[in-house]
């Protein structure tokens, strides 16, 4: 696990920006495509305005989401729609593997697990992504995982109802299952309200009920945690 500190959410972004290029590059050069799991909230929406303005090759890029709300695309809490504007819109790609957030939790989740299957890397029954992007809330939770919930999950998909801040709760997660059989994973987390909950996550007891983005262990990848000094101040 690799913490990499960055002055603020700007410099963050862009450069992550530049070794999100590298990184695409690479899994194309070694696998002729590039599977991303996107986050929602609002910290990697530089990044993706960052990217947008990139040169890449867009075609060979597969975009999915680590979670999503179950809100119509054009409410402000989708993140498939957030993510649209900042940057499908601009680079105009099509590749593009959505959660089907207009249906009720349960049908998006069974239907988004089928989607996975389609890319799945044997023995697995989805993809090992080349990257996956990852927030984490000021209460330890990442993508839809949020305290209290199980940590014994075998299922590729979940789907869950949490409150966190004003954001829709109806929701759908990937599991540590999918995300932990990654390439590379990278957190963003940045802001001083979530310095010691990721003390905690990073330095603190192992509580995997209590802190669900203790849960993201890769098997046979790469962790980095990319954060700002305010988010950082107790590391
Ligand atoms: C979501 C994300 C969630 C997010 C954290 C951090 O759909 O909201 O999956 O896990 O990454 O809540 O959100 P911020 O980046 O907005 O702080």
């Amino acid at each position: 696990m690799v913490i990499k500190k960055f002055r603020d959410g700007d410099e963050l972004s862009r450069t992550a920006a530049k070794a999100l290029v590298e990184l695409t590059n690479q899994a194309i050069a070694e696998r002729g495509r590039f599977l991303i799991s996107l986050s929602g909230g609002s910290t990697p929406m530089k990044l993706y305005e960052q990217l947008a303005v990139e040169k890449l090759d867009w075609t060979r890029a597969h975009f999915f989401w680590g979670d999503e709300r179950c809100v119509p695309v054009d409410d402000p809490g989708n993140t498939y729609g957030q993510t649209k504007k900042s940057l499908f819109d601009k680079i105009g790609t099509t590749n593009i593997h959505r959660i089907k957030s207009e249906l009720e939790p349960a049908q998006a989740a069974q239907a988004y697990a089928h989607t996975l299957s389609g890319f799945a890397d044997a023995p697995f029954d989805f993809p090992r992504f080349d990257l996956v992007l990852l927030g984490m809330g000021d209460d330890g939770h990442t993508a839809s995982l949020f305290p209290g919930s199980p940590v014994e999950i075998d299922s590729v998909t979940i789907a869950v109802s949490a409150h966190y801040q004003d954001r829709p709760a109806k929701r759908v997660s990937l599991t540590p299952k999918v995300f932990n059989q990654a390439r590379e994973i990278w957190f963003l987390v940045t802001g001083a309200g979530k310095a010691e909950t990721l003390r905690n996550v990073i330095h603190g007891e192992r509580n995997l009920e209590l802190y669900p983005a203790q849960r993201i262990q890769p098997v046979n990848g790469n962790l980095i945690w990319m954060i700002d000094e305010a988010a950082g101040k107790f590391l």
